[in-house]
């Protein structure tokens, strides 16, 4: 049986609705060679956008390579990642890839381990480390292949910005940033949540990345992209709902993707023919239930500043937190405690900084504070 909705993994096939700019944007910049930044917070559809664009592109002229490097903590560790996705991806067969680069290779051969499964699929390790390769020569790598190939390499790194999370970060920066930016045959494609670590990446002039490739902000799908989906979904499975109750559902969660799936799902589920406003409702409540425990987490070891903070972005301010009235009716302390308190909210992503000011990051939190300290 198909699942009507899936949320939380990459979606494709017919699960991936709309991005039809977003689509044909990324795919010029992978045809072109131009190096893409991808940002968006989390859940809204990037890692899903860059598989779909990469299924559509079918050329041998240009080879794809996908890597998530979410678990890596350190240079080396991304090193080890970044050769063994790009061997693993570029060539099908051990002994071939071994060929290609014979000498980036060599260094390596006792410490090569790789394992074949039945259906020859194989994993690599490398043990790459300081002693057997410089940073400059791991980062040449996928140039080196290109050139030996003959095609076009388009590297996509998901879950970027822990990079930024590096010891000595902006010296590795530098490194990547001096040598990819002289590629001739590979381009890049880097995205990644947590917007204040993706910012500090890429839009911050005196940063190595600065400026390095056309940058996409993604932005929700829009809900009259959303209703002929749902309304489908919910036909298919003998229910009705009607595109005023799905704009209310979208409304509820402000378009974030993973959560309209979601909650798409627990309203197909407590309907019982065509969705009644108490239905929604009823789906909205254990949407918050479901995710509670990750906001209690997220919230226990706020301080009473960092609260009353919250509070009044919950009244609806959104700037101007340092002047005098709002100061004093929400009790912020001084200037330096406000700039203190937005920072740590940023960086624990409880608040986002957009055009207009600053907001709960997400919709669901928004929902669950309002109930507890609103
Ligand atoms: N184009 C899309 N169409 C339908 N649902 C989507 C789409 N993009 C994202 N989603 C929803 O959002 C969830 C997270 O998508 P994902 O691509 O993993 O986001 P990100 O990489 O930005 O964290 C998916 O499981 C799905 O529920
Ligand atoms: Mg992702």
């Amino acid at each position: 049986m198909q699942k009507p909705f899936i949320f939380g993994t990459a979606v494709k096939d017919d699960y991936f609705i709309g991005r039809e700019k977003e689509i044909l944007r990324l795919r010029a910049n992978f045809e072109n060679g131009i190096n893409t930044i991808l940002m968006s917070p989390r859940r809204l559809g990037k890692t899903s956008l860059v598989n779909k664009v990469r299924s559509t592109i079918s050329t041998d002229k240009i080879l794809i390579i996908y890597m998530d490097i979410f678990s890596c903590r350190s240079e080396y560790e991304f090193y080890n990642k970044f050769s063994e996705e790009i061997l693993h991806q570029t060539e099908s067969r051990f002994d071939e890839w071994k060929h290609l680069v014979t000498d980036f290779m060599l260094r390596l051969t006792p410490k090569v381990s790789f394992k074949i499964d039945p259906t020859n699929e194989y994993s690599v390790s490398l043990g790459i480390s300081p002693k057997t390769h410089k940073p400059e020569e791991i980062l040449q790598l996928p140039e080196t292949i290109a050139q030996k190939k003959g095609v076009h390499i388009i590297i996509c790194i998901d879950e970027f910005q822990q990079i930024g999370e590096f010891e000595d970060s902006l010296t590795i920066q530098r490194r990547m940033r001096t040598v990819w930016q002289h590629q001739q045959n590979v381009s890049y494609c880097l995205f990644g949540n947590q917007k204040h670590l993706m910012e500090n990446l890429f839009l911050k002039s005196s940063y190595p990345f600065y400026k390095f490739g056309d940058l996409i902000h993604l932005d929700v799908i829009p809900t009259e992209t959303w209703i002929p989906y749902i309304q489908n979904r919910f036909e298919q499975n003998g229910k009705h709902i009607t595109a005023e109750r799905i704009t209310q559902l979208c409304t509820a969660v402000e378009n974030q993707s993973s959560y309209v799936q979601h909650l798409a799902w627990l309203t197909l589920l407590n309907t019982e023919q065509e969705t009644t406003e108490q239905e929604l409702q009823t789906a909205i409540n254990e949407l918050l239930d479901e995710t509670s425990n990750v906001f209690i987490e997220q919230t226990s070891r706020l301080t009473e500043y960092q609260l009353n903070f919250l509070k009044a972005i919950l009244a609806d301010i959104h700037n101007d937190f340092g002047h005098g009235a709002i100061r004093n009716e929400y009790n912020l302390g001084s200037y330096s405690n406000i700039a203190r308190i937005k920072t740590t909210l940023l960086e624990r992503e409880l608040i986002t900084a957009r055009k207009d000011g600053i907001y709960i990051a997400d919709p669901v939190l928004k929902e669950w504070l309002i109930r507890m300290i609103g």
